[in-house]
């Protein structure tokens, strides 16, 4: 069988990596995929050559890989809002499925974009916009499918986390840590979405549609971040026997679903409280199952590129699978749009 083509928009820290580890596992993944995934074209703003790119067509313009009447798939890898919600419905309109790790796009525009997807017969897949390489979005879906979900919590941004354990254990002042997770390609392209609290809220919504059911609604939650913390307070809350760690919380209450992310005092002795510098953690308690925890590097190059290509293995399969038994949209988007109020 010929393999699937895919054209990646975006060949930054994310990009690069999906780039990489599609190479270099490919036998592997292919195996799992049960056809090969070939990159064909990449768009990127300026030349990368650390990546060897030969036979892969090369455009400074994303919409010539939406466009590209020969991809398949698209891969969304250049973060933000506008442009990137303008490519990935201009993919769905032409037909190709599309994976991406924006957790601003999923959580601000999904809802329209699952509508044109559904529309279309195309599915968007999006494990790579919450917590990198923990595949926390399929634990939910898939794992816990049996479970009404009552609430989920946990450090879902990476450079928080990092800023904050770095400040507690060294005693680094916050703009020095900021400066290393941006030099590390953990922050976002603009890291007053990781401190203020944003790029959790982002990702707390997404969490919350998928555990819930409910449509994707950003503007909901409660979002504060860890710019007013001082090393003095994380000092204090050591001397309490406490960490301070930024916690995203999306709990059902009679009044409905509650969503909102802040610093929060957590006594030492508790898991979580021991994850440390870019690592996430997020806990999902269901009914049936009661509490469990998932852990792993929550940003970073190549972790966030191990969700992205699960997603392409994901809808390869699905492309491979008898059509006449195919699972439409493999519950890639919350599966009902119940308006539970928030
Ligand atoms: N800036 C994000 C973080 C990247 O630090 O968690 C991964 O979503």
């Amino acid at each position: 069988m010929n393999p699937v083509k895919v054209g990646i928009c975006g060949l930054g820290t994310v990009g690069g990596g999906t780039f990489n580890v599609l190479k270099r596992n490919a036998a592997e993944i292919a195996r799992r995929a049960g056809r090969g995934i070939e990159v064909v074209q990449i768009a990127s703003r300026s030349a990368k050559p650390q990546y060897d790119t030969t036979g892969v067509a090369l455009t400074s313009d994303p919409f010539d890989v939406v466009n590209n009447p020969e991809i398949d798939i698209v891969v969304e890898l250049i973060g933000g809002y506008d442009l990137a919600r303008e490519l990935v419905m201009r993919a769905i309109e032409n037909g190709k499925h599309v994976v991406t790790a924006n957790k601003a796009l999923i959580a601000v525009h999904g809802n329209e974009i699952f509508a044109h997807a559904r529309s279309k017969g195309v599915m968007v897949a999006f494990e790579a916009s919450v917590a990198g390489g923990i595949p926390v979005i399929k634990a939910i879906r898939e794992g816990l499918s049996a479970n009404r979900i009552n609430w989920v919590a946990g450090i879902i941004n990476g450079t928080g986390n990092f800023i904050l354990s770095e400040m507690r254990e060294k005693g680094r002042t916050f703009e020095d840590v900021l400066a290393e997770a941006q030099a590390l390609g953990y922050a976002e392209a603009d890291p007053t979405f990781d401190v203020e609290g944003i790029d959790a809220a982002h990702k707390l919504t997404i969490l919350a549609s998928i555990a819930f059911g409910i449509p994707l609604q950003f503007d909901k939650a409660f979002t504060e971040g860890i710019t007013k913390l001082t090393i003095a307070d994380v000092n204090y809350a050591e001397q309490l026997g406490y960490r301070i760690k930024h916690l995203g919380v999306a709990r059902r209450t009679e009044q409905g679903i509650e969503l909102r992310v802040h610093p929060t005092l957590i006594p030492e002795e508790r898991l979580i409280a021991n994850v440390n510098g870019v690592m996430n953690a997020v806990m999902v308690n269901g009914d049936a199952v009661g509490s469990t925890l998932y852990y792993g590097a929550g940003a970073g190059q190549e972790p966030t590129a191990s969700a992205v290509v699960a997603d392409l293995v994901d809808v390869v399969r699905v492309l491979t699978s008898d059509p006449q038994n195919r699972v439409p949209h493999l519950a890639f988007q919350p599966d009902s749009l119940s308006d539970l109020p928030i």
